[in-house]
Order: C-alpha cells, then structure tokens, then sequence
C-alpha cells in the first residue's frame, strides 16, 4: 500500500515551526481581544489543527463555534460557496475572529465576512494559517496569519486534497502527479 509520505514532494513548514508561530499569533490575538471575550469562528474541516492549537495559546475569555462551508473540489475552487453548518447563537454585538487554514483566492472568506456582516457583530478579524497571496482574486486580508506560502498545492495539518492527507503533522507540497494522475 501507498503510504502518505511517498505523496509529498517536501515539507514546507516543520511542526515546530508551525507551533512556534501559532503561539505568537496566539499570544498576539490575548493582547488584541483583553476584555473583549472573542468569538472564534473555525471554519471545518481545514481549521481543526489550528483552531485546537490556537485557541491553547489564548489566555482569555473566549467562546468558540464552527461553522461549515464547502467551495472545492480537486485542487481548484468551484467559485461557489455553500453554508453547510451555520452559527446557532446570535453574534450581534460580538467580536468575531474567524479561523481558516488557507486564504487561497479569497473567495470563502470574503463570502463569509460579508454573509455574517448583516448580523451586525462588533467586529470580525481573520486569522488564517496559510496565506498564498499571489492566488488572491476577491479582496480580503488576514488580520492574523501565520505563513505565507508558494502558489502550490499544500496539504498536512489540517488541510486536504479530496480529504486526505489532514493527518499528516507537518505542511507539505503534494507531489503534483497526486492530483494529475
Ligand atoms: P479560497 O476561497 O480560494 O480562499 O479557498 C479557501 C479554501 O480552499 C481553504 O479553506 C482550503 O480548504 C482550500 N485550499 C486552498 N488552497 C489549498 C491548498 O493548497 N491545499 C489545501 N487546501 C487548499
Ligand atoms: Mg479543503
């Protein structure tokens, strides 16, 4: 059987790596948010690493919620964002920080601000793990990120390629014969 790690080409960034600049993020986002009681909004499934580490290198009061979008299939965004898992409780007045693996073309996340702007929160802020700029089609920018990455298709802590790879602990650039094949 074909083992995950055959699939990637190199890592990108190490765990440590990773861990050591969520917990500045981290750290930044308690001095940010002091008194302001945050609302983190992970946005699944590519949040769930981050979030988890994240929210551990937080040191204030905060609520955390998911939300559950989808706008790809393959390697390429399909352009159309779909809400499958909703907020419950009501955001008016809060400050929401909405927590994304990857701000790739913008798209997810400036569908999301605009769709969560009309419940008229205090503020929303994002923070992403992986910005990948050059790809930026709809005009977003993270408050928070933690890497900025090359025009390649990554995968590991979290982030997919047609579900698999979320497992791997480390970010890696997928073999491009894995999604051309
Ligand atoms: P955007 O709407 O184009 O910004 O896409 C954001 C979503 O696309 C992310 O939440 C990821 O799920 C997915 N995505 C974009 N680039 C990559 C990548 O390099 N690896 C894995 N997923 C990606
Ligand atoms: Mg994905």
């Amino acid at each position: 059987m074909r083992g995950m790690e055959e699939d990637i080409a190199y890592t990108l960034l190490t765990e440590k790596e990773i861990y050591d600049k969520v917990h500045e993020i981290g750290k930044k986002i308690s001095e940010d948010f002091a008194g302001k009681d945050p609302v983190f909004v992970g946005v699944l499934k590519g949040c769930f690493m981050f979030m988890a580490d994240l929210i551990r290198c937080v040191n204030i009061n905060s609520e955390i919620e998911f939300m559950a979008v989808s706008s790809y299939s393959g390697t390429n965004s399909t352009g159309a964002v779909r809400i499958n898992k909703d907020l419950k409780g009501d955001i008016g007045g809060r400050h929401i920080i909405l927590v994304e693996d990857i701000l790739d073309s913008g798209v997810t996340l400036n569908y999301l601000k605009n769709y969560l702007m009309v419940r008229e929160p205090a503020s929303i802020s994002i923070a992403t793990l992986l910005d990948k700029p050059a790809r930026r089609k709809a005009p977003v920018k993270a408050d928070y990120f933690c890497f900025d990455v090359p025009d390649a298709f990554v995968v590991g802590y979290g982030l997919d390629y047609n579900e698999k790879y979320r497992n791997l602990p480390y970010i890696g650039v997928l073999k491009p014969e894995v999604y051309s094949s």
